[in-house]
């Protein structure tokens, strides 16, 4: 009897190849995380993972398959979401009435992707060119992949722009810029780095940060974002300006 308890504790084949995962993306897929993967093939939201397509400080990205086809897969990093626990830590630590930090710092990761995800869905209605949110639990969020045969589009950045007609990804970026602050947004952290591009149409992506018009520096990001993308295509032979491109975004 014992034995068969321990036969059926045993992972299953699908465990095993995410551990092998695992060992790829780092501490990224603690157990918990590896829990909401399970639980999203399950779901039939994901039927795999494939590879990680970017690390960054705050998530891991991956290509996954979907029974529709690819997805990609944002896992928010439950450890090293090290700006979020720099700024909060020195106020929490030690302090009695918080005797559980870890719970806290986990609840303000899954907060992050909630917020990324109901940002994508605010892109959708407001026809903003974003990947198209699938499902969000706990730290993770599975959208639309934007890509290839498995490869992503490329970013802005990278874009070999000789080859491109660089003012209308301009003129497509602002519009969408102007779409979203006139659904109520501002995206925040929108740069050459935030923006897949496959030459002709664009995508915004990244949009945890992103906050509604209300928040108290909304104008201030809206400026910053404004002056990355005029930046960027000055440099790039677009006769343009911070406040032209502010012009038009807050152009009704
Ligand atoms: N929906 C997507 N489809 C394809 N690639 C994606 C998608 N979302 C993100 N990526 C890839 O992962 C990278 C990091 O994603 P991003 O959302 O910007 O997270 P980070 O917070 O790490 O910057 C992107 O630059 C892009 O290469
Ligand atoms: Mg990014």
């Amino acid at each position: 009897m014992a034995r068969r308890l321990e036969k059926r504790k045993r992972p299953k084949r699908e465990d095993k190849i995410l551990h092998g995962v695992n060992k790829i993306a780092g501490h990224v897929l603690d157990d918990k995380t590896i829990y909401v993967i399970s639980f999203l093939k399950n779901a039939k939201v994901i039927s795999g993972l494939d590879y990680p397509i970017s690390e960054g400080k705050e998530a891991v990205v991956f290509k996954a398959r979907s029974p529709n086809g690819d997805v990609a897969v944002k896992i928010f990093k439950y450890e090293t979401s090290s700006f979020l626990k720099r700024s909060m830590i020195k106020y929490i630590e030690g302090d009695p009435r918080f005797p559980s930090l870890r719970m806290n710092y986990r609840s303000l990761v899954k907060l992050w992707a909630r917020k990324e995800y109901s940002n994508l869905k605010a892109c959708q209605s407001a026809g903003v060119s974003a990947p198209v949110p699938l499902k969000q639990r706990d730290n993770i969020v599975v959208m639309q992949f934007l890509g290839e045969k498995g490869v992503p589009y490329s970013r802005l950045k990278e874009l070999p722009l000789e080859e491109v007609d660089v003012s209308k990804l301009f003129e497509k970026i602002v519009d969408n810029m102007a779409k979203l602050w006139r659904k109520g947004y501002v995206h925040a952290d929108l740069n050459e780095f935030n923006i897949l591009t496959d030459g002709e149409r664009v995508w915004l992506i990244d949009w945890a940060q992103s906050v509604k018009k209300e928040h108290p520096l909304a104008r201030q990001f809206l400026e910053a974002d404004c002056r990355n993308i005029a930046k960027f295509f000055a440099k790039n032979g677009v006769d343009t300006s911070e406040k032209e491109v502010m012009a038009s975004v807050l152009k009704q």
